[in-house]
């Protein structure tokens, strides 16, 4: 009773801002995009999947050469019959939940071609199921979290991302509900798991991780992240059936989702990174709530863990 009253508050907070009613009266004025990124490119996760396809499709329309990455070889073929430019579109299959094969990804040959310009680390689930992954993690953490980490650490390392290039980390509002938490957030305990908790904390995570990455990488490149607004997706449609029914009419389009990232990777040179998470094209507070601002953890204590998660 209190945790559905405590959604009801939470979705009755955020429904003019983060659905297409919100999208419309943020960007609805603008002028609508017409970007060259032609000789860039583009890696974008959960590439075959509402905001992804959105915005892997876009970014090929606009001359990028996109390396598309998810899981199913069949949805990936579609998609690359779909592009515009299918000469530009690489499909990569990979499972962005094993470590292992993560880390193999800077190795293969259509990543090595030249620096990514852009990286969108735009994968990510909410599961209501409890899942392990064969190597031993919780499932939505390894790929919400853990696997966008790893892949953006490594890319750097091995200096596959351009010095003039941009991160784009997409997170989600449902972050506003949680604190930065460590431990809790790969939840191997069936009985204890909370799906929409964990999303909360992986994704409050990430914007963490974005602040400390530009700390890191003075010199470039320049990390961002940003929130779509609430979509109508099959990962929406899969994780939140009663939402998606209740909410249907107002839920915004893959295209209205993927907007931001577009224009972020547009501006060039990329806006100053000064903490906050975007949402249509404008920069809004990392809390909104008091409450979240306290955790005894900071940013370097969660990559310490993310470290040592990854072995
Ligand atoms: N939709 C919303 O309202 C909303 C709101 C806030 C934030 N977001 C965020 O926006 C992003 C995209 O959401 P969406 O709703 O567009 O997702 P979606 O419709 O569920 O699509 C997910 C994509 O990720 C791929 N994927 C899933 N697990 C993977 C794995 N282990 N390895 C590699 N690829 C994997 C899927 O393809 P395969 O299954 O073939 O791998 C698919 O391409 C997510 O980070 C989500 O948290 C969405």
């Amino acid at each position: 009773m209190l945790r559905s009253l405590a959604s009801l508050f939470f979705y009755a907070r955020f429904v003019r801002s983060f659905s297409a009613l919100g999208y419309r009266r943020a960007v609805g004025d603008q002028d609508s995009l017409a970007p060259d990124f032609s000789g860039q490119t583009w890696l974008v996760t959960g590439a075959t999947g509402g905001i992804g396809r959105s915005i892997a499709l876009q970014a090929n329309h606009h001359g990028a050469r996109v390396l598309a990455v998810a899981r199913s070889q069949d949805r990936l073929k579609a998609l690359k019959s779909e592009a515009d430019k299918p000469g530009r579109l690489v499909p990569l299959a990979a499972d962005l939940s094993l470590v292992d094969t993560v880390r193999q990804l800077p190795s293969k040959r259509s990543v090595q071609n030249r620096p990514i310009d852009v990286l969108v680390n735009n994968v990510g689930v909410l599961l209501n199921d409890h899942r392990v992954t064969e190597e031993g993690l919780e499932t939505s953490f390894a790929t919400n979290l853990l696997g966008p980490f790893v892949l953006t650490e490594e890319l750097k390392e091995a200096g596959w991302l351009a010095a003039d290039g941009v991160v784009i980390n997409v997170s989600s509002g449902g972050m506003y509900g949680s604190p930065l938490k460590l431990e809790p957030m790969n939840c191997t305990d069936p009985d204890r798991f909370d799906g929409m908790n964990a999303y909360a904390m992986h994704k409050r995570a990430l914007v963490e991780l974005t602040r400390w990455w530009n700390g890191q990488w003075q010199g470039g490149p320049v990390a961002h992240v940003m929130h779509p607004g609430w979509v109508d997706t099959e990962g929406v449609r899969t994780s939140l059936p009663i939402f998606r029914k209740t909410l249907q009419r107002v839920l915004r389009t893959p295209e209205q989702g993927a907007d931001t990232v577009l224009w972020l990777a547009d501006q060039r040179p990329s806006p100053e990174p000064d903490g906050g998470i975007w949402l249509d094209r404008s920069l809004q507070p990392e809390h909104e709530f008091a409450w979240t601002r306290r955790s005894p953890h900071t940013a370097e204590d969660l990559v310490a863990y993310l470290r040592r998660m990854a072995g």
